[in-house]
């Protein structure tokens, strides 16, 4: 890291009143959790959330790794992001403003939001679903998806969200495996003015079996269209809920119970359910809400993610309500009707603190060079004070695109590292203390141990690149992999990194201002588009399909706008298929990838060989094939390599 970077100070009107003003103020919070790492949460957690009976533990490291915290206090998450705000007065304050695909818009104060939480809570009881239960949610974007959420949370039932552009091979192994009472989805959704199922793939996925806990399907109704009705086991959401009551007490459960499931992808095996505590992860999820995006009572927050990703668990669902704030929710795409969607929202909303993905930018970037009519410049977006980015690095081209034109020179971007694991932001700017670095995360959230270190755990020099790690435990920390300890230990806390947890993601931090620069996943996890995938899932996804696939090995190419693309090399079990059969093929197994995992893992570029690369061990040399991705001249030693002819017939593309 060369020290000649530009750094952006924090402009006077935004550090003025904000909730961290100033370097001193962050300094002086990293300072106290310092001090007392349990003491410093602990304060917060009274200050952010509110407790039905207060705790007296803060942080229990007895059973490290499985840390508990604020064991001994109750509460109820959805009380916290919606009563409590109706019973201070703000009853009338939008809580969303959300907008559907087509423009039409629906301001949902929070007195609504929380009758009709209760409603479906109350559904969802006559229903048979108690504490503990699970549930599963495959919703689109929508003020019901945020109400499905809310609602389990009410009565203690253990959500699992399951995007809604995952297929029904992987939505049936979500549901088996959290053992799930009920799947809340819709009849169809609607994006970028077209209709794609959700029910239909309900369906397809309890029928490929090993889904008999699953007693009820509750459909919210949103396009009308037609759809397969099943009279013992589907409900309409309307009819379950019209006859309920609008009130619900809430059911007040422990600090450490699981408020969610969230599958995720890792470097070995199938997704593993990340679980999520209910008192750690709120405290965790109100603060950073509140300090990273410094919002304010007159704020309106715009998070662009899906609640089917964590990004839109913490900040759509429980961070912006749980401290009352006012945000919008979008139903469609960026880019429709048109590219400049997101501006005219902008605009149309006087959004204030906006926060999406690189790869929104990057190809809204792109759009614009084609189309100067959705120029960001075309449209008023003053009312913008605070930018975020957020899922993947972002390049400091777009970074410096993002900052004038989107931000008008004016508002600080915080770049967030955080992960599914992690709850909510770690290495992130605080936009009224922190100057920023184009490309760097900048310094640690107050209270997070973030460190560098090499493979035995020790620190590495500033300049000198390593693996990221937490050193200490925090309150929004994942707290089980669902089912499965042993994985959760050896995943997240190797033996060799002296109880570190460890991120999985490479980082360096810089020699003079120890600000941080992520360097990208050390495992073979992949980032297309801000969406995480397994190499190795997409791997037994094509292994899968018998009748063609005899071996196949996946790599990320580095993209300009995704940030990776898929790159598969497959051995067929017939012969090497060359010219138009090896187009029809590549396309075949490219549609039986989204049947298997969903769109979103459908590998760009499909290769055919007689075989993979290997050493004589038989070990797949994947350095290789990455280069070979990249169409790079090939530099390693290839000495060790077991049939170098491969290696032409894997360069050619189809
Ligand atoms: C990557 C998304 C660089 C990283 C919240 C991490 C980032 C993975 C950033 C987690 C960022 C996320 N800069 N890389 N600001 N944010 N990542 O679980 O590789 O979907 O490990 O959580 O995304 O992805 P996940």
């Amino acid at each position: 890291m060369s020290a000649h970077k530009i750094t952006y100070p924090v402009p006077g009107a935004v550090m003025k009143d904000a909730h961290v003003s100033g370097m001193p103020a962050y300094r002086s919070l990293v300072a106290e959790a310092d001090a007392d790492l349990g003491a410093y949460w602990g304060r917060l957690a009274r200050e952010f959330v509110s407790w039905r009976t207060p705790f007296a533990k803060t942080l229990d490291v007895g059973s490290a790794p499985f840390f508990k915290w604020f064991e001994d206090g109750t509460l109820n998450a959805s009380y916290n992001c919606l009563d409590r705000h109706v019973e201070r007065g703000l009853g009338d304050k939008a809580a969303i403003v959300f907008e559907a695909d087509d423009g039409q818009v629906n301001r949902v104060t929070y007195s609504d939001l929380l009758a009709r939480t209760c409603r479906l809570a109350n559904a969802l009881k006559t229903r048979g679903v108690k504490k503990g239960d699970r549930v599963v949610i495959y919703m689109s974007m929508s003020v019901e998806g945020v109400v499905a959420m809310q609602a389990c949370a009410r009565i203690g039932a253990t959500h699992s969200v399951v995007f809604g552009g995952f297929s029904a091979q992987s939505l049936r192994d979500r549901i088996a495996g959290a053992g799930a009472v009920v799947v809340i989805t819709a009849d169809e959704q609607l994006r970028g003015g077209k209709q794609l199922p959700l029910k239909a793939i309900v369906d397809e996925a309890i029928a490929l079996g090993g889904c008999d806990s699953v007693k009820d399907v509750i459909v919210y109704r949103r396009t009308g269209g037609q759809i397969a009705w099943d009279a013992l086991r589907d409900r309409w959401m309307h009819e379950e809920t019209e006859t309920q009551d609008d009130t619900c007490e809430p059911e007040w459960v422990g600090a450490e119970h699981p408020l969610f499931l969230l599958y995720t992808s890792g470097s070995t095996g199938k997704p593993k359910g990340v679980q999520h505590s209910t008192g750690g992860y709120l405290v965790h999820a109100a603060v950073s809400t509140s300090w990273t995006f410094d919002l304010k009572d007159e704020d309106v927050f715009w998070c662009t993610a899906d609640i089917g990703w964590v990004t839109g668990h913490t900040y759509i669902t429980y961070g912006p309500l749980s401290i009352g704030a006012t945000q919008v929710v979008f139903e469609g795409v960026p880019t429709y009707p048109d590219a400049g969607r997101f501006w005219q929202m902008i605009q149309d909303h006087k959004v204030s603190v906006f926060y999406t993905a690189p790869t929104a930018i990057r190809s809204l970037i792109k759009a614009t060079e084609a189309n100067q009519a959705i120029h960001p410049g075309r449209y008023d977006l003053a009312s913008l004070r605070i930018l975020g980015s957020v899922g993947e690095p972002i390049n400091p081209a777009a970074w410096e695109w993002y900052h004038e034109h989107v931000g008008g020179g004016r508002c600080p971007i915080v770049d967030t590292f955080w992960q599914t694991e992690t709850g909510g932001h770690m290495i992130t700017p605080l936009p009224g203390a922190t100057p920023l670095v184009p490309g760097s995360c900048t310094l640690p959230f107050p209270g997070i141990a973030a460190a560098v270190v090499d493979e035995t755990g020790n620190d590495v020099p500033n300049g000198q690149g390593g693996l990221l790690v937490v050193k200490r435990p925090w309150p929004g920390m994942i707290r089980n992999i669902w089912g499965d300890p042993e994985r959760f230990k050896l995943s997240y806390f190797p033996p060799e990194l002296q109880g570190y947890y460890l991120a999985g993601d490479g980082a360096i931090r810089d020699v003079e201002t120890g600000y941080f620069t992520i360097t990208g996943r050390i495992d073979d996890v992949l980032n297309v588009s801000g969406h995480r995938m397994g190499t190795m899932e997409i791997e037994s996804a094509l292994v899968s399909c018998t009748a063609l696939v005899a071996e196949a090995a996946v790599v990320g190419r580095p993209d300009e706008t995704t940030g990776e693309t898929i790159c598969a090399f497959v051995v067929l079990k017939g012969p090497r298929p060359t010219g138009d059969d090896a187009r029809r093929i590549a396309a075949e197994l490219r549609h039986w990838v989204a049947k298997e995992i969903g769109p979103i893992a459908k590998p760009k570029d499909i290769r055919f060989g007689d075989n993979l690369p290997k050493t004589r061990s038989g070990k797949i040399m994947r350095r290789l094939l990455r280069s070979i991705a990249k169409d790079e001249a090939i530099t390693q030693d290839i000495s060790t390599l077991e049939n170098p002819a491969v290696l032409d017939q894997l360069m050619e593309r189809n």
